[in-house]
């Protein structure tokens, strides 16, 4: 059931205005002002309105949501997220919603155990399914919604703080450099079809060996266990790692308004990326840094 609400939530892409003010609600916000029907429990700790319906408060702790100005709104709060915060953003969901008990709800599960697609996985973002030993198009891919769309709605937040800073357009000096890197590495980094970097030109949607490894769009971190999922260590260095950054980070807040946390952790496992980050072989792909 799950499965199908996600789905929902990122095939309608609604704006929402707010009865309030003028302010706008974010596009793909959840309904609110609901009475909930029998299929959702709200914990007895989350309050709801007066009209005993699902509101702005429910959700989220902060005071007077409504009041709030949404654009400057702490999102790192513990509490912007009623009792949070969560790991995943799906916890809180589970929090109203029925988790799924027999099967854990991730897309990114394409293969059974006999290593075979799962071809009603690929329909999530595919009209139609693909044969990965075929030569594929651009223009065959199909997507349900553009490449730079896709991963919204399952993904609400900005998953990690590098990840907004990084929608933007590479400089003919790095273009240079990505296309020479995957010219050199026979891998695939896909810019946007306006030449911004979204989230599928470091990661990939699929788990290895959905793709060939020999082709380009299959080359990826090897990892395949999908349910570790990305393992992250503490690091002892991240408090001069947060002090390190501490003047750029109130810059880059002043300018946007927003109010970024730096944690710095060790990336213990990854997947879903098309090459590693923790050896800094990602990164070097696009940037040159000094040594
Ligand atoms: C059923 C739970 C729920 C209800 C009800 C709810 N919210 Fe939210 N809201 C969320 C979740 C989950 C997010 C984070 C998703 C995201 O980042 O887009 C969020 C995000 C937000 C954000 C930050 C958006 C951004 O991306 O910067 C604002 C502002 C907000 N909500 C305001 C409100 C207001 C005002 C109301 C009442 C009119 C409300 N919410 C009702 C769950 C809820
Ligand atoms: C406070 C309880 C609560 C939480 C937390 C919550 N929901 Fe809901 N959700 C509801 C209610 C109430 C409805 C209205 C439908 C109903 O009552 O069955 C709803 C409906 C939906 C719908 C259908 C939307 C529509 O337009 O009909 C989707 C999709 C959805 N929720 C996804 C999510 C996701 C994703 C999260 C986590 C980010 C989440 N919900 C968290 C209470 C909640
Ligand atoms: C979460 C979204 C998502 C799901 C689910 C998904 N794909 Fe894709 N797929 C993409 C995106 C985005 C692209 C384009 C970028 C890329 O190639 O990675 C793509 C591209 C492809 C390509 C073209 C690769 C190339 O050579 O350029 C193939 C083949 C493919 N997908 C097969 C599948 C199959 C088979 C499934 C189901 C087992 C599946 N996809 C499920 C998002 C998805
Ligand atoms: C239909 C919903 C859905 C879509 C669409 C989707 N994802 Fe996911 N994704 C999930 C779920 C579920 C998980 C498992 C972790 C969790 O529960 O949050 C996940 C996990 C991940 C992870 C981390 C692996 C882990 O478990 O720690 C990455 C990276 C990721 N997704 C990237 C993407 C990218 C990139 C796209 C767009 C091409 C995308 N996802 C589209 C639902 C989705
Ligand atoms: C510049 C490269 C880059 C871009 C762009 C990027 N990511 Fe990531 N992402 C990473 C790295 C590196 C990690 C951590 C290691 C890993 O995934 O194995 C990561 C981790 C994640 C995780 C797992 C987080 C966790 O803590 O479990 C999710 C989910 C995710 N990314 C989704 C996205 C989505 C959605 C987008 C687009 C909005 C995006 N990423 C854009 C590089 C990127
Ligand atoms: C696909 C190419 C690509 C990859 C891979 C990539 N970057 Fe970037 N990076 C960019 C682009 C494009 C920008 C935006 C430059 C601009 O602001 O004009 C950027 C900006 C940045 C910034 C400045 C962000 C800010 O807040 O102003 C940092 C820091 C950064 N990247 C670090 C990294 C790290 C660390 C990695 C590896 C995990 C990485 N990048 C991987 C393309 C990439």
């Amino acid at each position: 059931m799950f499965r199908c609400l996600m789905m929902l939530l990122l095939l309608i892409s609604v704006s929402m205005v707010n009865a309030k003010d003028d302010q706008e609600m974010p596009a793909m916000h959840h309904v609110f002002d609901v009475e909930p029907s029998a299929a959702i429990s709200v914990p007895d700790d989350f309050p709801l309105n007066k009209k005993k319906r699902v509101d702005c408060q429910t959700c989220h702790g902060i005071k007077d949501m409504k009041q709030q100005d949404y654009e400057k709104i702490d999102k790192q709060s513990e509490d912007f997220l009623r009792e949070g915060p969560y790991s995943q953003l799906s916890d809180f969901c589970y929090r109203c919603h029925e988790v799924d008990n027999y099967q854990r709800d991730n897309v990114h599960k394409m293969l059974d155990d006999e290593g075979e697609i799962i071809e009603s996985s690929c329909l999530y973002c595919h009209k139609k399914v693909l044969k990965p030993e075929d030569d594929i198009k651009r223009d065959e891919i199909n997507l349900r919604l553009p490449a730079e769309k896709i991963c919204y709605g399952c993904h609400l937040f900005t998953p990690h703080i590098n990840a907004l800073a990084h929608q933007k357009k590479p400089d003919k000096k790095m273009a240079k450099r990505i296309r020479r890197y995957q010219d050199e590495h026979e891998i695939m980094m896909p810019l946007s079809d306006d030449g911004k970097v979204m989230c599928v030109t470091c990661h990939s949607a699929h788990p290895i060996d959905v793709i060939d490894r020999d082709k380009p769009a299959g080359k990826q971190v090897a990892n395949d266990d999908l349910e570790k999922g990305v393992v992250y260590r503490a690091h002892a260095w991240g408090k001069v790692f947060a002090e390190d950054k501490k003047n750029r980070l109130q810059k880059l807040n002043a300018e946007t308004g927003k109010s970024y946390v730096l944690n710095y952790q060790r990336i213990e496992k990854e997947i879903l990326l098309r090459l590693p980050a923790k050896d800094g072989s990602l990164c070097l792909a696009c940037h040159a840094f000094e040594k």
